[in-house]
């Protein structure tokens, strides 16, 4: 039997059974029911209505001038369809990708945004409602999943390589959209032996092009990684088994090593067979501890493993080797808490600041054989750091940040941190914006020094019902946007954006 045939024999009989069994927790309509019930008392909610079709090309009102080097485009990608036929999905993570385009050129800003056809997609739009699982909600009568694209979703990121825009989750294909009009094209297909399997919404890019990824196969215990030339073209492709398979959005590279953050929060294959959601798998184990999985770049198949107190990990900033010893930064929570009940919340229009996610700094000896961690008190979430500087030597991490945000979900400023010296600079955009994720833009031209260049990103007005996209200079964070612009329409909180010279 051919890899890829058994693969996806395991996983349907490992998943087939669980996705689609049975629905979970409170019944859909009361998700619906309790979200409209709190529009009206909780305006932060205009973020997570969602949508259902396409938005049209809109020009923005610019206030200042767009750099004359930052022509091209910003790319968002998250969950956007939230509900379809009166059931409303349980988790924040479930919604259908739409990827949303700002394009800058000197005539100014110009909007759009357009759902990922994804195979999902289809199948749901055609039924009129969710007939297929998604990774919090089982929907009532679900059909069978005979492989994860089935569920594909791909509302997680964006990325540009080897001449490709794609759409990223983080359970199955990339899916490739083209940059102009944002139409889906095709599932990206590694290789034969690879097709349909994992690749993560969070693959790294290194200086001279190489991109690292991995992908969970939950059911089965094991970690892709994936090695893609600059040109696109996969160099190579590895499967381990790890014991204990966690929930893992994200991972760092550096110049020789990978390296994999597992928090406890464990995939128990019996709960899924039982017909727990994909999310509702897994189980907060806190004996394990962090685990942390380093593996050398030329001997993937000799895993190195630490242990760090437990916590719950979405996402690391950057990673570097310093003397032999690996610096990283992450943000951490001391449990899974948000991902498993607070993103539930959200879809019922409900908010508790229970605990938050701060700036974590990591220091790795694989010599030593030792992990040690920093809590820094910054509250903050999407960390991004200079493309040039990716698994190298760093100090920049930029990120939205919670200040002051009040009694709403979110952030409210961006932050450029030193990881060296731990000062920072923030800009507060106010209680009444929700600050999505700022990409930093290397200047063109430039000094070709770390962290020259522009901090651009979006926002949504709570008060006027609006988007703003602004533009920093990424060294000047406190003196406010150079230039802002304004649409009169509200779109969908999303997660993870880039930007593409034109
Ligand atoms: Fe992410």
């Amino acid at each position: 039997m051919e890899r890829r045939n058994f693969i996806q024999a395991l996983f349907a009989a490992a998943g087939a059974a669980s996705l689609g069994a049975r629905a979970a927790g409170p019944s859909a309509d009361a998700y619906a029911t309790a979200f409209a019930a709190s529009r009206a008392a909780h305006r932060w909610t205009m973020g997570y209505v969602g949508l259902q079709a396409d938005v049209e090309p809109m020009p923005l009102t610019l206030r200042g001038r767009i750099p004359a080097d930052l022509t091209g485009a910003f790319y968002r990608n998250g969950p956007a369809r939230h509900m379809l036929g009166g059931q409303r999905y349980h988790h924040l993570f479930d919604g259908d990708g739409m990827v949303q385009k700002y394009s800058l050129s000197e005539r100014g800003i110009v909007h759009q945004g357009r759902f990922v056809r994804t195979e999902k997609f289809l199948a749901d739009s055609a039924a009129g409602r969710p007939v297929r699982a998604a990774f919090g909600t089982n929907p009532p009568g679900a059909e069978p999943i005979p492989a994860p694209d089935a569920i594909n979703v791909a509302n997680t990121s964006v990325v540009s390589h080897g001449g490709e825009l794609m759409a990223l989750w983080e359970g199955g294909s990339a899916t490739v959209i083209d940059g102009r009009t944002l139409a889906t094209r095709e599932r990206r297909v590694w290789s034969p032996e690879y097709a349909g399997m994992p690749f993560s919404a969070h693959p790294k890019i290194e200086p001279d092009g190489t991109l690292w990824n991995f992908g969970i196969t939950s059911s089965l215990g094991l970690l892709s990684i994936y090695r893609v030339k600059p040109s696109g073209e996969l160099a190579s492709a590895t499967t381990i088994k790890v014991p204990d398979i966690a929930m893992v959005h994200d991972f760092a590279v550096t110049e020789r090593h990978l390296v994999f953050l597992l928090p406890p929060l464990v995939f128990d294959r019996a709960r899924s067979e039982a017909g727990e959601t994909f999310l509702d798998s897994h189980v907060w184990k806190p004996e394990l501890g962090m685990r942390v999985l380093v593996l050398h770049k030329d001997r993937l198949d000799a895993p190195q493993w630490f242990e760090l107190p437990a916590g719950f990990v979405f996402h690391v900033g950057n990673a570097c080797e310093d003397r032999g010893v690996i610096r990283l930064d992450c943000i951490r929570s001391p449990s899974a808490w948000n991902a498993t009940v607070a993103l539930k919340e959200l879809m019922q229009g409900r908010y508790e600041a229970h605990e938050h996610a701060s700036v974590a700094l990591l220091e790795i000896d694989p010599k030593a054989g030792r992990a040690r961690q920093s809590l820094l008190p910054q509250v903050a979430e999407f960390p991004r750091v200079d493309p040039r500087i990716v698994g190298r030597r760093y100090a920049q991490v930029f990120s939205a940040a919670r200040v002051d945000a009040g009694d709403r979900p979110g952030f409210d400023a961006v932050m450029r941190l030193d990881v060296t010296s731990g000062r920072h600079e923030v800009y507060r955009y106010g209680a009444d914006l929700m600050v999505e994720e700022h990409v930093f833009v290397p200047r063109r031209n430039g000094s070709g020094r770390e962290g020259d260049g522009w901090l651009v990103g979006t926002a949504l007005d709570l008060k006027r019902e609006q988007m703003l996209f602004s533009v920093f200079d990424a060294q000047q964070l406190a003196a406010g946007p150079v230039a802002q612009a304004s649409m009169a329409r509200v779109m969908p909180l999303g997660l993870h954006g880039i930007f593409v010279h034109a």
